[in-house]
């Protein structure tokens, strides 16, 4: 990527970049990151929350995040750097204004998620866990996002791109990069990665209820049940288990 004005490879094994002081964390910021505190018991409760804000504000999780999230919290920095850097949706490099999922778990791939994926490395010139140098999409190849009955999905800042094609995937990236308005194949909006960010520090945009809660193909089996009169058995009469063979000698 060297030549680039804009350098990302947020998935990078390590610690978080402490080479780059840079943030944007205000006084307000802290504010709100102590109102985000205060709605834990336990104090420890918060830093997930807390790092997506950080995020929200910083596009990454900074060290200047790191440091208020463990002065806030009562924990060490390690202990922070320790949340930071095991869970794959904090970014130790600035993330894209669009950050874009291409699930490449055992269906999508059979579905052709793998494809998708080659389809976006090469639309956009950048290989999974990088962002264009423009700052506008990173990419990243996710696991099972727990949506298999619409496979091959995407994800755009967490929401849901259903039955996708390299195709649909290379459209829906143009209209990103061009500020188009996009939906989600589920009704959200797509806002932007920190907006996401920032909702997912627990500060509601008012959009939770944008579009199904669950779409056709997840109820297609509870369809056909209602159609065929059948039903769930009575977990209070269940029948009893089969006795085990060596009980039965
Ligand atoms: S394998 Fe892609 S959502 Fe499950």
């Amino acid at each position: 990527m060297s030549g680039h004005e804009f350098q990302s490879h947020f998935e990078v094994s390590g610690d978080v970049d402490h080479t780059d002081k840079s943030t944007n964390l205000t006084e307000e910021n802290v504010q709100e990151m102590r109102y985000i505190l205060d709605r834990y018991p336990q104090p420890r409760s918060a830093i997930m929350p807390m790092l997506h804000y950080v995020q929200s504000v910083d596009g990454r999780i900074s060290p200047a995040g790191v440091k208020v999230t463990a002065e806030l919290v009562g924990v060490s920095e390690a202990q922070v750097n320790g949340v930071a850097t095991f869970y794959t949706m904090y970014k130790r490099r600035p993330a894209g204004k669009q950050h874009v999922g291409v699930c490449v778990t055992s269906l999508c791939a059979i579905m052709g998620g793998d494809y998708i994926l080659d389809a976006c490395e090469k639309h956009l010139g950048i290989k999974a866990g990088e962002t264009t140098p423009d700052g506008s999409v990173s990419l990243e190849a996710v696991e099972c996002n727990a949506a298999c009955d619409f496979a091959p999905v995407m994800m755009v800042n967490w929401e849901f791109m259903d039955n996708m094609t390299p195709d649909t995937a290379v459209e829906l990236i143009d209209k990103l990069r061009a500020d188009e308005p996009v939906q989600s194949t589920r009704g959200a909006t797509i806002t932007s990665w920190k907006e996401a960010e920032r909702v997912l520090a627990g500060f509601s945009d008012g959009r939770a209820d944008e579009g199904p809660t669950a779409g056709h193909a997840s109820l297609t089996g509870l369809n056909i049940a209602a159609e065929k009169g059948w039903s769930a058995p009575d977990p209070a009469n269940l029948p009893a288990p089969e006795p085990k063979q060596e009980e039965q000698k």
